[in-house]
């Protein structure tokens, strides 16, 4: 079986060493990442907090690649000038957490970012079928959001499957992005149910191998099964 169109890797640095996060960067895009992931948490919309504007603008200066920022807050649209404004390339909301979720992606858009939208795991596909035709990147989350090294879903697979579906209908040069549980074990499954876009946390940074290292051997896992 052939792996359908160039897969890209984004590590999120959700495990990543912060007394050392430019080195941990720097390891990771010499390893070859395509992006890097920035997991924005409030407490309120999912039970953990993690940082906000002023780290995402501090990660720009570290890294010329993408950043791909998930928000996980509610009513995003309070903050969204902001996280632009600091260098942010990609900007994913969670359908869930913005009333007017057509507004929040036509706004990241004319931000000058590219618009993503995230679905928890108990969200159908069918909720964001009227603003597909608005999107550069589909977020399925394969665990619900809040916290790294949690147990992929099993059920999600058909659920990507069908997402991506619908997306080769209505948007068919979208990103189907997924995010938790992925190891190379799962990676190759996640990636022919219709997946390009694979944010990697724990099994990028950890403390078994450097990033790199890491990076390399889910490359080879897609790699072994293409
Ligand atoms: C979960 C975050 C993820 C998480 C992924 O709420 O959105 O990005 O850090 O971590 P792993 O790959 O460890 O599940
Ligand atoms: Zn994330």
């Amino acid at each position: 079986m052939k792996i359908p169109k160039p897969i890209k890797l984004a590590p999120s640095i959700l495990t990543a060493d912060f007394g050392h996060l430019a080195e941990q960067i720097a390891a990771a895009e010499v390893g070859g990442a395509d992006y890097i992931h920035l997991d924005v948490m409030d407490g309120c919309f999912v039970p953990n907090i993690t940082f906000g504007p002023l780290v995402v603008g501090a990660v720009r200066k570290m890294t010329s690649l993408p950043l791909d920022v998930h928000l996980m807050i509610d009513a995003p649209d309070r903050y969204l000038n902001e996280f632009a404004g600091v260098g942010s390339d990609i900007i994913t909301v969670h359908a869930e957490a913005t009333a007017h979720l057509h507004r929040s992606l036509q706004q990241i858009t004319m931000l000058g970012c590219k618009a993503g939208v995230a679905i928890n795991p108990a969200t159908s596909v069918e909720a964001i079928h009227e603003v597909l035709p608005f999107v550069d990147q589909v977020l399925v989350m394969t665990v619900n959001p809040g916290f790294g090294s949690q147990r992929f879903i099993e059920t999600m697979t058909a659920k990507i499957r069908r997402m991506r579906r619908l997306m080769d209908e209505l948007c068919p040069l979208a990103d189907l992005q997924v995010d938790g549980g992925i190891h190379p074990n799962n990676i190759a499954d996640v990636v022919y149910s219709g997946a390009n876009v694979i944010v990697v946390g724990s099994s990028v940074f950890n403390d078994k191998d450097t990033p790199a290292a890491n990076l390399a051997l889910l490359r080879q896992h897609l790699a072994e099964n293409d």
